[in-house]
């Protein structure tokens, strides 16, 4: 695939280029990121440029469609589309998000990911989106909840990363799905 550009009210959503390493390195550096995801740390301009050219190789042989969300040229995001599957009757992939943190409160990642998830399912012809995260990570939960996510259960140590194991949240979006925001067991 080529890499695509989105726009959306606020937001240019592109897949990164070498220059914008400084600034991923920059917003990596925020603990709750490396706490939350598979994003390393200590996280170092390496990191961020091996991250940068993986970008390129998942768009070019299909795997994994990730962008970085700019606002007037200033990187807020980052979100993506993981382990691409096709299938005849639709395919699936996962949401994966952060938000760097001076960005974060302003909903950019419901206004990003909400053109993410159309255009997977719109082009990409996907029949399903999951999200998952670790257990307690309310910010995440409330943001796929709020483009229509619903809870789907706990799995047990079912997440992977340089910390170890954790249980996680799973939650499904279907191409068919209202996307009225529903109720989830685990938020108040
Ligand atoms: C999760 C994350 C992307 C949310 O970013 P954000 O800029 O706060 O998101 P938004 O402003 O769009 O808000 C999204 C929802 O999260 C809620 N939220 C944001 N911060 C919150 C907090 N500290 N506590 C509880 N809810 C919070 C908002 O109220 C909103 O929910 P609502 O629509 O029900 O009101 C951000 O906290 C982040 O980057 N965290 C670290 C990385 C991470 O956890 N990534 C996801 C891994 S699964």
């Amino acid at each position: 695939m080529e890499p695509v550009t989105l726009t959306t009210e606020r937001l240019v959503l592109r897949a990164p280029a070498e220059t914008d390493a400084e600034a991923i390195e920059r917003a990596c550096q925020d603990p709750e990121i490396p706490r939350w995801t598979t994003v390393p740390s200590p996280y170092t301009r390496e990191h961020a440029e091996g991250y940068i050219r993986l970008i390129g190789e998942w768009w070019a042989d299909g795997s994994q469609a990730i962008w970085c969300a700019y606002r007037d040229e200033e990187l807020v995001a980052s979100i993506g589309l993981h382990h691409i599957v096709t299938h005849p009757s639709g395919g699936h992939a996962e949401l994966g998000y952060w938000v760097a943190e001076p960005a974060r409160g302003n909903g950019y990642i419901t206004e990003a990911a909400a053109a993410v998830v159309d255009w997977g399912f719109r082009e990409l012809g996907l029949a399903r989106i999951r999200w998952q995260a670790v257990v307690g990570n309310v910010p995440s939960a409330r943001t796929a909840r709020a483009l229509g996510f619903r809870y789907e259960g706990l799995q047990r140590q079912a997440l992977t990363s340089e910390r170890g194991r954790d249980d996680g949240w799973m939650a499904g979006l279907l191409s068919t799905d209202d996307r009225s925001p529903v109720d989830w067991p685990v938020l108040s």
